[in-house]
């Protein structure tokens, strides 16, 4: 399936499906890397590995959510996309894009999600006395950071960590499971029924 790989900066788990994808049987071809801002490091990374990008700056659009999304919408289509991947993309999208995408637009959230949506999801799970932080792979809806739960991984919170040392831990398996994930959709292996999300035998 053609796919798009929307950032805003550092792209580590962008580079982790990109990894992925050199497999010849992995079912996602990653097609477009789309950022919102030109400096973002992650697209550096995806045209030295020969992938299409694409910059829609959302500054000049002035808070126009709207005309934004319709800019990013129209890219895609000219890129015969298919599925979209959000990773570390740092705008919210409007209840029309999102509906375009209804099961076909993933987002990674450094949280074992339904807890701490939102941003500062490492502290909030340290300064909450959690022992078990992670990330969560889900489908897009229109309310941020819901949406049905494709898969997560878990890490220990430890007594001397603070939001670097535990994000850096959530990191490591964001990036295994997200390619993993992403897979699964690509595959069609995943069958979304109301919040849950049953995957199919392979
Ligand atoms: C990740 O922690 C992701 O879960 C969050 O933003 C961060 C993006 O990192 N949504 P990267 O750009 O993939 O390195």
């Amino acid at each position: 399936k053609r796919t798009a790989i929307l950032i805003s900066g550092r792209g580590s788990n962008m580079t982790a499906i990109l990894e992925a994808a050199r497999a010849e049987d992995y079912p996602a071809d990653i097609a477009l890397v789309l950022a919102n801002n030109a400096d973002a490091k992650g697209l550096e990374t995806a045209a030295r590995e020969g992938i299409a990008t694409a910059v829609v700056d959302h500054r000049p659009f002035k808070g126009d959510r709207e005309a934004f999304d319709a800019e990013i919408q129209s890219v895609l289509e000219a890129n015969d996309i298919e599925l979209v991947v959000l990773a570390g993309f740092m705008r919210i999208l409007t209840p029309g894009f999102v509906e375009k995408w209804h099961d076909r637009m993933l987002n990674i959230h450094p949280s074992l999600l339904p807890s701490f949506k939102g941003l500062h999801t490492h502290q909030r799970a340290i300064d909450t006395g959690c022992r078990l932080a992670g990330c969560t792979v889900h489908f897009v809806r229109a309310d941020m950071d819901s949406g049905p739960i494709i898969t997560q991984a878990a890490v220990p919170v430890l007594d001397d960590d603070d939001e670097d040392s535990l994000a850096a831990r959530i990191l490591v398996m964001e990036h295994k499971v997200y390619p993993r994930a992403l897979a699964l959709v690509a595959a069609d292996r995943t069958r979304v029924d109301g919040m849950r999300v049953i995957i199919k035998e392979d």
